[in-house]
């Protein structure tokens, strides 16, 4: 305190001995006494006080000394502004004393006839402004910004008729926008923003300035309509954070608008009502539109596919109904995308992602999925929420606090594994999984989460039933998680039931934590009814675990039913069902697991020794005896359903096992996507229909053919095989590989009965029963 009072007083007798150095009534002493008075302290040794004309960059005068510019910006000039000083310099035209710490103007600064442009932004200017004000009659710009301005707008701004800026935003000006203003009908440009401003404005505001560009009357508390001020010039409106409480309509002034100046529009968070604009399609400069915070009444998304412009959406609390268009996909620059708190019904639809940057659909009724490039795009958003939807996304790379906080009454719903690539029914192999598992365990349980990641990873595939598996991410990864996930049942309390080993105490945490939250590295297979892990269970128990997609309908106690007559189901072809776990919504199969290999990639993945005729009759009798028993063995016959070389196991003795049967009753709604033509599937088959003994039949019959011709099963095997049966040339259709290995008459055999099963019609078709007789009539043995 006591340096700088030294200090000030140091630089006061420092101006002193250059004042009176100075010839009075000069600019340059009005200068030198102004900068004086503001205590230019930091720059004064740069510049020479005794000739201010020769700042250059600050003053510019003209050839007798009379200063006609001042640019003093930023240059820490702080206190009260003295008359005598800048009021007197009559010639002045430019001003700008912006971004500094005056407090108060001087009374005389009113009489500067000729100025053009005032700038006092950004100080700590605390008064009224005075009528006086209306003398600057060459005023074309005047920025009062960033103040503390009180009191009314004078209206002797009336006079100001050439000024084309005015900028008086955030002050506390108050009361209403004087009438005079419409006089001032060369502005271009209007800020009286973050102010105190209330009541309509003037009649005639629109039309009163022809040569308005941009508006702004945003933060105040304007009420009344908006009267015609959209003409066809102006490029930027900001209302947003007033009362407006007309019509929006109101804001065009003749009924069709041509919008091709707008770049920018705001009314947000007003009280607005109607039905906002639905033919925007002339508006290609507009980039920024926000209406959000209206008492629109309930419409529909207004068309915006032609706003290629567009990077600011915000249509928050519209009201809007029905679905999001799909054009919004066309919006390639969309940075900003709020729909929150609407009526919105349907999906998310696909978005331009390239730019986007925020988004928010929160508070809506959307539901489905969301789009996973959508998902995957999250980690580069600023900002995003889908919360208080209907939604679901399989998304495991978002962390729990993300979810609680932007997935809010969302179901994370990823299956287990996610990628259905596996469409050939290629086995992984044994060894590999092994490896995994023990390196999995080695690795600490932070992997645990690393691997699910890597696992779900790329699922662009998904089929339906992915979708119907509902174990909820979130609950895999914290047991302890709550809230809107009470519903599930924590892992460590869903028992696993083990038929022959009642005293096997397990979980569903057991079973999660042997196939490290069934990991895709741990999947064994994956068919039409679901994906299958393997898994070494606690005691060694090597397991192979089917996860079954299921509708909500069939009760835990009916399922419960269903497997406990599975496990009664017993057959030396049948893989047979050990265990089984019923979490709320899905369903665990356990099945042993035998190390065996799987017929498709006996047939298929074995380059050079093909199986000898003998074993495929083995396969396709042992097969046949299989489906058999559960269509005429079992009361009431049960469909298997899902019949197919990746279906049929074999032992050590090759004997084969036909595993998966039964579950089209757990599945309940039929297999989703059974419509996908694999080749097992028979003509008749509706998308999505239920199969039944004649379709398992059918499927059996392909088995066979491909059995016989070693061919990859499709509809074109079977046309193909048929055809040749018809022209009497079945042979053509044996694999040469396997012609040696057996009889020739016998291997012909097994080709009509692979046409004979394979019939388009399905009560042409023989019963299993039939089938199996048939195929023991060419057994190689007898
Ligand atoms: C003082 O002036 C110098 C150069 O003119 C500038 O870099 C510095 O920011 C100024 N300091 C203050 C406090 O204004
Ligand atoms: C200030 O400018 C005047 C006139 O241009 C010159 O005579 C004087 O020497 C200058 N003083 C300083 C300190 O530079
Ligand atoms: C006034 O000065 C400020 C700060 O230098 C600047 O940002 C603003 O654009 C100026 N106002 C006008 C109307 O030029
Ligand atoms: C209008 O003024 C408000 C508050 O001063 C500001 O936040 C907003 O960016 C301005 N609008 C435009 C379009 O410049
Ligand atoms: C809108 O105005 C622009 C120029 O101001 C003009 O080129 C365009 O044809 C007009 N469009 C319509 C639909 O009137
Ligand atoms: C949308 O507008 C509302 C009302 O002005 C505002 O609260 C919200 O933050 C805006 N949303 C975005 C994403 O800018
Ligand atoms: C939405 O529109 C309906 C009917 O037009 C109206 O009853 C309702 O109050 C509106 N909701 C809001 C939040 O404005
Ligand atoms: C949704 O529609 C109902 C019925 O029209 C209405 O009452 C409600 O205000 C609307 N909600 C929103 C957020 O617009
Ligand atoms: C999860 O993260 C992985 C790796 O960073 C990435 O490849 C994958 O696309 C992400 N998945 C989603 C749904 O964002
Ligand atoms: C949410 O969606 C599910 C099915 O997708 C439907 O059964 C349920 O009724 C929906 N809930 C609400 C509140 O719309
Ligand atoms: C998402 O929206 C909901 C509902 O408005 C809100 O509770 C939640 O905090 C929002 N989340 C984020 C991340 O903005
Ligand atoms: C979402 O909220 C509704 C109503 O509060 C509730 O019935 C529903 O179960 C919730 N859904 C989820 C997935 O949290």
């Amino acid at each position: 305190m006591g340096l700088s009072l030294w200090g000030s007083l140091l630089f006061f007798s420092f101006f002193f001995k250059h004042l009176t150095s100075l010839d009075p009534n000069t600019d340059a002493f009005y200068l030198s006494h102004f900068f004086s008075a503001l205590r230019l302290s930091n720059s004064s040794q740069a510049h020479n006080f005794s000739s201010p004309c020769s700042w250059s960059g600050v003053v510019v005068c003209d050839s007798r000394d009379n200063v006609l510019h001042i640019s003093a910006s930023g240059l820490d000039l702080s206190g009260s502004i003295p008359d005598n000083t800048i009021g007197k310099m009559s010639k002045l035209q430019t001003l700008d004393l912006s971004g500094n710490k005056i407090t108060s103007l001087p009374s005389d600064l009113w009489s500067l006839s000729l100025l053009q442009s005032l700038n006092l932004s950004s100080n700590r200017i605390s008064e009224l402004l005075p009528s006086n004000i209306g003398n600057f009659i060459s005023l074309q710009t005047l920025d009062l910004s960033f103040n503390s301005f009180s009191g009314e707008i004078p209206a002797a701004i009336s006079s100001l008729v050439r000024l084309t800026t005015l900028k008086l935003h955030n002050n506390g000006f108050q009361f209403g926008v004087p009438p005079g203003l419409l006089h001032c009908g060369s502005l271009v440009s209007i800020d009286l923003s973050s102010n105190r401003l209330s009541g309509s404005l003037p009649a005639g505001f629109g039309s009163a300035f022809p040569h308005l560009n941009s508006l702004n009357l945003s933060r105040n508390l304007f009420q009344g309509s908006l009267i015609g001020v959209l003409h066809e010039n102006v490029e930027t409106i900001d209302l947003s954070e007033n009362r407006f409480d007309g019509h929006i309509l109101q804001l065009i002034p003749g009924h069709k608008h041509n919008w091709s100046s707008l770049i920018h529009l705001d009314l947000s968070d007003n009280r607005l009502v109607g039905h906002i604009f639905h033919d925007l399609s002339s508006a290609h400069k507009l980039g920024h539109l926000n209406l959000a915070c209206n008492r629109f009444k309930a419409q529909e998304f207004p068309q915006i596919g032609k706003l290629s412009a567009l990077h600011y959406l915000n249509l928050s609390r519209t009201n809007l109904t029905n679905i999001i268009p799909r054009e919004i996909s066309q919006l390639s620059h969309l940075k900003v995308l709020d729909l929150s708190f609407n009526n919105l019904t349907g999906h998310v639809p696909m978005l331009s992602l390239e730019n986007i940057e925020i988004l928010d659909l929160s508070l809506n009724k959307l539901d489905g999925e969301i789009p996973r490039p959508v998902l995957e795009k999250l980690p580069m958003m600023q900002r995003f929420n889908f919360s208080f939807n209907n939604l679901t996304f399989c998304n495991p790379n978002v962390s729990q606090e993300t979810i609680q906080r932007s997935f809010i009454n969302s179901t994370n719903n990823c299956p287990f594994a996610a990628k259905p690539i596996v469409i050939n029914g290629k086995k992984v192999s044994k060894k590999k999984t092994g490896l995994k598992i023990g390196l999995g365990l080695a690795i600490s349980m932070a992997f645990l989460l690393v691997g699910l990641l890597l696992a779900l990873r790329g699922r662009r595939k998904s089929r339906t039933w992915a979708t119907k598996l509902a174990i909820n991410n979130s609950e895999l990864n914290s047991p302890e998680q709550s809230d809107s996930i009470t519903y599930v049942k924590q892992a460590t309390q869903i028992p696993v039931v083990m038929i022959d080993k009642p005293l096997m105490k397990m979980t569903l945490a057991d079973l999660k934590a042997a196939t490290f939250n069934f990991d895709r590295g741990t999947m064994l297979w994956e068919g039409k009814s679901g994906p299958t892990y393997g898994a070494v269970l606690p005691g060694g128990f090597r397991a192979a675990l089917k996860v079954i997609p299921t509708g909500t309908t069939l009760t835990d106690m009916e399922a419960s039913i269903a497997f406990e007559r599975l496990a009664r189901i017993n057959h030396p072809n049948l893989l047979p069902l050990c265990g089984y776990c019923i979490a709320t919504e899905q369903r665990i199969a356990i099945y042993e697991d035998l190390d065996m290999a799987n017929l498709q990639s006996l047939l298929h993945n074995k380059a050079d020794d093909s199986a000898p005729w003998r074993l495929r009759h083995k396969i396709a009798l042992g097969t046949a005896r299989a489906l058999a028993f559960l269509h005429h063995g079992c009361i009431p016959p049960m469909v298997h359903g899902e019949v197919k070389a990746a279906a049929i196991w074999l032992n050590s003795s090759q004997e084969p096992r036909l595993a998966d049967f039964g579950l089209v009753k757990l599945l309940e709604e039929g297999f989703p996507g059974s419509g996908e033509l694999d080749g097992y599937t028979p003509p008749e088959q509706e998308r999505n229909a239920s199969p039944t003994l004649e379709s398992d039949v059918y499927s059996f019959g392909v088995v066979l053919l491909e059995l016989v011709s070693g061919k990859r099963p499709d509809e074109e095997l079977v046309n193909w095989v048929r055809g040749l049966v018809r022209q009497g040339q079945g042979l053509r259709a044996i694999d040469p590989k396997m012609l040696e290995t057996g009889s020739e008459e016998q291997i012909a055999e097994a080709v009509k009965i692979g046409y004979l099963c394979t019939a388009d019609l399905p009560w042409k078709r023989p019963t299993m029963q039939q089938a199996v007789g048939l195929l023991k009539d060419i057994s190689p043995n007898s």
